[in-house]
């Protein structure tokens, strides 16, 4: 198994760097640019394991995407236009890919089976296929539940929905809406919680009219959609781990240029404002359907808050590393409602509780969240990122405050979503000793 060890001596983060794409944008711009008739061009896509995969899907799918590094040209002949695909799709890792695609593929006009990898193959797709059947989708898996990965598509006819979503997930929201793209009437989705909101954002950018009305999204059958330019941020959840990193380690300050600041996804900039952390933002704003800016974190003492309700989703993806500053944080840090965690790449909250534990952690794990407390001096350790990205990345900051090296095991799953993470690592604390 490959290993990486993280060690440092009194370390201190200091510095500018800008994160690598948003994961969540980079994949609808090639998804909604294969959708369009015509070229879309993308500018910093993000070119880890998870989006890769997507563009492998619609190469397959015949549609013609160039990709020079962080720009990404996608040509489509229109979603009419594709061809069947001669092998298995293949998303990997990556649920976005996986379930957005389910409504995308329901309503083309091919055949395709949907595979992932291990991880992947135990998450549930009822979420997606649930609805997608009720508007008439032909998704068959091998099992009559057909809840997992491999599944059968029939794309075809389908017919306008009105869904209320039973949880707050943008995956189930983008799949029906996609779908919603090519059925006959009006698709709605209603959610109790607000989730991200890029795609809604994007099919404007594309000529979709869509209709909001409070929590509620609609979309019309027959949409069509023209090629365009989009611009991917700095991913926010990329950002977050060396947000978090500065907010912990006495004497740090790190700015973040061109991160994403789309108020669905800011929940990190309020826990650790909530926490004591001093934060600047500069936000700009291209017009072009997401804001961004430069936002600087500094050390400024730390103490425990409670994280729940509405919060939630727009923090979900941090919520592994906000447990590793709560370790750090004065008095007891309580997160709740978050049960979702149990079903991302790996179950996060028994992860996250198990790997703080061995370095020394006060951290309980409850059915839907965590209690930490604080402040914990943790040990050095061999932790296990559990194939999951953002495991390996907490691990991999860990070694910040933990006064011994930690090792990680199975660390290339970061590549999925921060390519560069070790670099940035590297160039931001100092100093710092990473071998493997
Ligand atoms: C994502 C939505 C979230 C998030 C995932 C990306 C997206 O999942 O955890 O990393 O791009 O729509 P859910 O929709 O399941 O909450």
């Amino acid at each position: 198994m490959e290993i990486k060890k993280v060690a440092f001596e009194k370390p201190v983060l200091n510095g500018e760097i800008t994160v690598p794409g948003d994961k969540s944008i980079s994949h609808r711009a090639v998804m909604l640019g294969s959708i369009a008739k015509g070229t879309t061009s993308i500018s910093g896509f993000l070119d880890g394991e998870d989006c890769l995969r997507t563009i492998e899907i619609f190469r397959q799918l015949g549609v013609s995407i160039e990709r020079n590094g962080t720009d990404v040209t996608v040509d489509s002949p229109g979603m009419d236009g594709w061809q069947q695909p001669a092998d298995n799709l293949y998303a990997g890792n990556s649920g976005t890919t996986a379930r957005l695609i389910l409504g995308i593929l329901a309503a083309s006009r091919v055949t395709s089976v949907l595979t992932g990898d291990e991880y992947l193959s135990k998450r549930p797709m009822n979420r997606v296929a649930l609805p997608l059947r009720s508007m008439g989708a032909s998704i068959e898996g091998e099992s009559d539940s057909s809840n997992l990965l491999p599944l059968t598509i029939k794309g075809g006819a389908l017919t306008a929905i009105d869904y209320e979503m039973p949880i707050a997930s943008a995956q189930i929201k983008s799949s029906i809406l996609f779908a919603g793209l090519a059925a006959d009437g009006e698709t709605s989705v209603s959610e109790q919680t607000v989730s991200r909101d890029h795609t809604e954002r994007m099919l404007e950018q594309f000529g979709v009219a869509i209709r909001k009305e409070g929590n509620k999204v609609s979309v019309k059958g027959g949409s069509v959609l023209s090629g365009t330019a989009v611009r991917v941020p700095g991913d926010i959840s990329s950002a977050a781990f060396f947000m978090t990193a500065a907010a912990m380690v006495e004497g740090s300050s790190v700015t973040f240029k061109d991160v994403g600041l789309n108020p669905t996804r800011t929940g990190i900039l309020d826990v650790l404002e909530a926490m004591g952390a001093k934060i600047d933002i500069l936000e700009q704003s291209d017009g072009l359907g997401e804001p961004y800016g430069t936002v600087t974190i500094s050390h400024n003492g730390l103490h425990a808050t409670e994280i729940s309700g509405e919060l939630i989703p727009r923090l979900i993806d941090e919520l592994p590393i906000i447990a590793l500053l709560a370790t750090q944080a004065q008095g007891v840090t309580v997160i709740r409602d978050a049960a979702e965690l149990r079903v991302k790449e790996t179950d996060r909250i028994t992860a996250v509780t198990t790997e703080l534990k061995k370095l020394g952690a006060q951290i309980e794990e409850t059915e839907d969240g965590m209690i930490i407390h604080g402040p914990t001096a943790l040990s050095g350790g061999v932790l296990s990122s559990y194939g999951d990205h953002r495991i390996g990345m907490m691990a991999g900051i860990a070694a910040l405050v933990a006064s011994g090296p930690i090792s990680i095991e199975d660390p290339s799953c970061i590549n999925i979503s921060y390519p560069t993470f070790f670099n940035d690592l590297e160039k931001l604390a100092f100093p710092v000793d990473i071998q493997g």
